[in-house]
């Protein structure tokens, strides 16, 4: 069987490409990114979509490039300097990185960075469209490529298309200032399911949708644009094996032996970054400091090798970090080394696979003391690499790494104080604590590997996708409406269900200000003028409003959900209870109104409704679930029902729903054409009770309950619009 293709988009490749002697070379890419997916194994077919990491002299130069990494399933996206300039160093690395990383003071902002982010998110959805189609699967990474997703949608509608981010998701008051900011999180909703390596990512990017989009979120979905996004936490991790069993190869021995003849028996604290200054290596080298300081028995017995891979180098503030990491380094060997021994081993360049791989299975101690860091594999490629199960980790609780790595002795990386009591503690440590510690951590990360991590995502990826469909096929077309069309005017017997708010006209921030229109009384009553057609309203407001909204007798009007329904000239009263209970209850609706500024209490006949549409959608979360929590006593013990509707709270009288007054109708005659029309969870009951072939529509979100969906009002009056023209 043919394989589905995985096309992975990235800003980088996992493979740098130079031309040497006129010929095309490779080598490995360095960063979480590119190695974790570079080592992915899958079903799938794996193609790659991404900036080649340098500009081609010529076009000869291009093409040539292009023909070698075509053959290995990559397309290249060529940026020109500028754009990497621009979009590179400019959005992607000094606004979005340093302000997702917590650094607040690095932030840059530059119109033309922004202009220029836009730009390259457009060259790279013409790239993914070329060999892309709707049967593929389209992974997105990172935070270089956030427009990406939201472009595509538009171009392949149906097409599965998952994100994920390496990086951290920062709190909404950070996110907040980007100006931006809403162009970013819309171009994110365009994937079927957006990812991240923590709960805590997660949390913050739902809270920053639903405070600035004010979109529908329930738990972990979001429904946007008609469709429903799916997001979650996938931490991602590494190619287990292959660091684990790298001791067995003959080239890593070689090193292993070479290290140890060079440090003897001192022993080695390990640390590998990329230079960055979300990574904590002057901290670092100041707690090292620190301990030498504190700790001189220690001396000529330690060194800390530090490896740090060039990164960004023509962004000002990583320039700027490595004056200070050379200054640094430089004033510690200067002041504590001797004949024999270097206290810190500084290397600014990548190392190849073998070298890094024997340094970890050297190295007594890992220091692994990010400021902020998205995941940090470096950290689990440590742990996997003691295959005799001693070392020791430290590991900064900043790292998103350090919510399965429990096991590691955790660090606030900006206390100096703290990183030199754990190097010192790392030190002393007995081996037999060395391997419980080592083989927890091991178990952990051995099983969420980078195959389980993107298995996982790919496959709940996919499983949205199906839902979406199903859902799609829900939404109704105009060919659809011309068919409903006709049946309407074929039937002998109609009955037309439909709610008010939300329904057949847009919320109002005050109630009482949604007052029908000219056109929508229009509307109702050319339904009305069509021969056998019987027109419910079936609100959950009070008698009076509906009463003033339409006085056309004909209308035949539910009001407060079904507890009192028009009859001729009078009102009547669909249930029986008394009003005691509205005194008790009322009392827990004034606390919350009291602490929830923007919300207040509807009193109806048979109801008290909070409505929280002008409040703040996280402070209306939390009181709501407050309100809730306080109301279940009472209306258990008053026989009461508590509901929850479109941001309103409504507790009321038992026995009183939207279905009992859809089954009160279906009694009267023998419909043959039976159209039901809400937007709201009140309207699930009015579907439910209808027979299969009633014509049952959602407004909004689709539900299960209903056979078709429509995304709005408006296209509600379109459609019965259309049925009487
Ligand atoms: N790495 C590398 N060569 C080196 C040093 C590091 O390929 O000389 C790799 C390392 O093995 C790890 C990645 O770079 O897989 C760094 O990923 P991490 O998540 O720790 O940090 P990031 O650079 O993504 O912020
Ligand atoms: C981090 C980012 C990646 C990036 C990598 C290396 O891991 O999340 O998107 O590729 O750093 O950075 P670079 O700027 O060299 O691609």
């Amino acid at each position: 069987m043919k394989k589905k293709r995985l096309i992975i988009v990235s800003n980088r490749l996992p493979l740098k490409v130079s031309i040497a002697n006129g010929a095309v070379a490779f080598s490995k890419s360095e960063g979480g990114l590119a190695t974790g997916l570079d080592s992915l194994y899958s079903d799938y077919e794996k193609h790659w979509v991404g900036w080649p990491g340098m500009y081609p002299d010529n076009d000869e130069q291009k093409e040539l490039i292009q023909k070698e990494l075509h053959a290995l399933h990559i397309t290249p996206v060529f940026l020109t300097s500028e754009q990497i300039q621009l979009f590179y160093e400019g959005y992607s690395n000094s606004t979005i990185w340093p302000l997702f990383h917590y650094f607040f003071a690095y932030t840059h902002y530059n119109p033309k960075y922004w202009d220029a982010y836009q730009a390259v998110n457009r060259i790279f959805l013409e790239h993914t469209i070329l060999i892309a189609s709707e049967d593929d699967i389209i992974w997105i990474q990172d935070y270089q490529l956030m427009l990406l997703p939201g472009l595509l949608r538009k171009e392949i509608p149906t097409a599965r298309i998952g994100f994920f981010l390496h990086i951290p998701f920062p709190s909404y008051e950070l996110f907040r200032i980007l100006p931006e900011r809403e162009f970013l999180l819309k171009g994110l909703l365009g994937a079927d399911l957006i990812g991240f390596h923590t709960i805590d990512y997660m949390r913050h990017f739902i809270s920053s949708v639903y405070r600035i989009l004010d979109l529908d979120c329930k738990i972990n979905h979001i429904y946007f644009d008609k469709r429903v996004v799916n997001i979650d936490s996938y931490p991602m991790g590494i190619n287990y094996d292959l660091f684990h069993n790298a001791i067995e190869r003959k080239g890593i021995v070689k090193y292993i032996n070479r290290y140890r003849r060079q440090f003897g028996n001192h022993k080695i604290i390990l640390s590998v970054d990329r230079l960055d200054y979300s990574k904590g290596i002057l901290h670092r080298l100041r707690a090292f400091d620190s301990f030498l300081n504190d700790y001189p028995e220690f001396r000529s017995k330690v060194s800390l090798v530090m490896i740090v891979v060039p990164s960004r180098d023509n962004v000002e503030k990583y320039q700027d970090l490595k004056i200070k990491v050379d200054e640094t380094i430089g004033a510690i060997n200067g002041r504590y080394s001797d004949m024999t021994w270097v206290p810190v081993y500084y290397f600014y360049r990548g190392l190849p696979f073998e070298q890094l791989s024997a340094l970890y299975n050297y190295a007594d101690i890992a220091l692994v003391t990010p400021l902020r860091d998205g995941m940090n594999l470096v950290a689990k490629e440590y742990v996997a690499s003691r295959q005799n199960g001693t070392g020791v980790l430290i590991l900064s609780e900043m790292a998103g790494a350090i919510v399965e790595l429990i096991e590691s002795l955790k660090v606030n990386p900006n206390n100096i104080e703290e990183i030199k009591i754990a190097i010192y503690n790392a030190l002393i440590m007995p081996v037999e604590e060395q391997r419980e510690r080592i083989e927890k951590m091991q178990k952990v990360i051995k099983k969420q590997n980078i195959n389980k991590w993107a298995t996982d995502f790919l496959g709940e990826l996919e499983l949205a996708g199906n839902k979406q469909d199903e859902l799609m096929k829900k939404i109704i077309t105009s060919d659809k409406i011309s068919q409903l069309k006709t049946n309407f005017h074929n039937a002998q017997n109609r009955l037309l269900l439909f709610d008010y708010d939300g329904t057949l006209a847009p919320f109002a921030n005050d109630p009482l200000k949604a007052t029908p229109n000219e056109a929508l009384n229009k509307l109702l009553h050319k339904l009305m003028l069509v021969p056998n057609t019987s027109l419910v309203i079936i609100s959950g407001r009070d008698y009076t409003t509906l009463e003033q909204w339409f006085p056309e007798k004909a209308i035949k009007l539910y009001a407060e959900h079904g507890a009192f329904f028009r009859e001729n000239d009078l009102w009547i009263k669909n249930f029986t209870s008394d009003e005691l209970w509205k005194d008790e209850i009322l009392l827990l609706f004034q606390k919350i109104i009291d602490k929830t500024p923007g919300s207040f209490i509807e009193v109806k006949n048979s109801a008290l409704v909070w409505h929280y549409r002008k409040t703040d959608s996280w402070l209306a979360e939390l009181r709501e679930k407050q309100l809730i929590e306080s109301l279940v006593y009472p209306c258990s013990k008053l026989n009461l029902q508590i509901m929850r509707g479109s941001k309103i709270v409504e507790v009321k009288v038992p026995n009183v729903n939207k279905g009992i007054c859809a089954q009160q109708m279906l009694k009267l005659k023998n419909w043959d054409f039976i159209l039901s029309i809400g937007d709201d969870t009140t309207d699930e009951d009015m579907f439910k009770v209808l027979p299969e072939e009633a014509i049952t529509i959602k407004v909004g979100r689709a539900s299960e309950n209903a056979r078709y969906s429509l995304s709005s009002y408006k296209e509600v009056l379109k459609m019965l619009n259309e049925f009487i023209t």
